[in-house]
């Protein structure tokens, strides 16, 4: 919801996908390259397709178009896919979890939330309490209960976070190999590996979502949109992961006592995990600690 935070751009190129990319990382160029039409069961053409006009704003192209003994209506989007509005008696709404998830630029998603204001219609957002920094999204309604979803990425989702400054995480005697411990201040964990200590960032290298650690699984997570990664803050390679890199790292320095400072105001981005990272106090002590995992 939250609109006003939204800034300004003027990226007026549309996307074609929820939260799509090709696999090559690039992004499709043309109208249909993802999908040509979409057909919507109704109970009322004319109410329908009057909603779908003046509501969302397609242009009516016409009745009877295709090869379908159904009444229907074939109406397109700016982008070239065509909606097809198909009559019956009886229709399944599409309520709940199964929905429409239309991605738009920031500006069209401004434009079309002021003008779902304007024009009366109720504006929810039902998992507003799930999005991740810079993730906006409305739902909208058709007249027969058809759940869209409108979404846009906002700058945010790619903002790098401010720290705390410098935390003081205690003696390095005390983490054994194997301990993940969460930081409030400065949002981080700090991981004891065979080879160091890594200060690795929570939040989430897809958008801004705050990770937290399953110890019962060994891997951080985050519950926005499911990313997954190990201790070292590797993305899982499988499964539709969102994670657009390794988690960030912080810093690390250790105090004339042997505590663990963690420096959060920077943040170390990388495309892999190297031993180098992992950061070791000079001492004896710390090369004999005992191994948990
Ligand atoms: S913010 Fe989307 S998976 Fe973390």
């Amino acid at each position: 919801m939250h609109l006003q935070e939204l800034p300004d751009e003027s990226d007026e190129t549309p996307m074609f996908g929820g939260h799509g990319t090709r696999s090559d990382g690039s992004q499709p160029t043309g109208p249909v390259e993802w999908f040509s039409h979409l057909v919507v069961g109704v109970t009322n053409l004319d109410r329908s397709e009057a909603w779908y006009r003046d509501v969302i704003g397609l242009d009516v192209l016409g009745r009877g178009l295709l090869a379908e003994e159904r009444p229907h209506a074939v109406l397109q989007m700016n982008t070239g896919q065509l909606l097809v509005l198909v009559e019956n008696e009886k229709i399944a709404a599409s309520k709940g979890g199964v929905h429409h998830g239309l991605m738009l630029t920031p500006n069209q998603y401004r434009r079309a939330y002021e003008r779902l204001q304007k024009l009366g219609h109720k504006i929810e957002d039902s998992r507003e309490q799930f999005r991740a920094h810079g993730e906006y999204s409305i739902d909208i309604e058709d007249p027969d209960g058809h759940r869209y979803q409108i979404q846009c990425h906002g700058p945010e989702a790619e903002r790098i976070m401010p720290g705390a400054g410098i935390v003081d995480c205690g003696s390095a005697a005390k983490y054994h190999v194997g301990d993940v411990r969460a930081f409030k201040t400065g949002n981080f964990h700090l991981v004891r590996l065979k080879e160091g200590f890594l200060a690795v960032s929570k939040w989430c290298t897809h958008m801004n979502g705050v990770v937290i650690y399953q110890k019962v699984h060994w891997q951080f997570w985050c519950p926005f949109h499911g990313a997954t990664y190990d201790r070292r803050g590797l993305p899982d390679p499988f499964m539709g992961n969102r994670a657009g890199g390794p988690l960030r790292l912080h810093p690390i320095t250790f105090g004339p006592e042997g505590n663990v400072l963690v420096n959060t105001d920077e943040v170390i981005s990388r495309t892999e995990y190297d031993t180098a990272q992992a950061v070791q106090p000079l001492d004896v002590a710390f090369a004999s600690a005992p191994v948990l995992a």
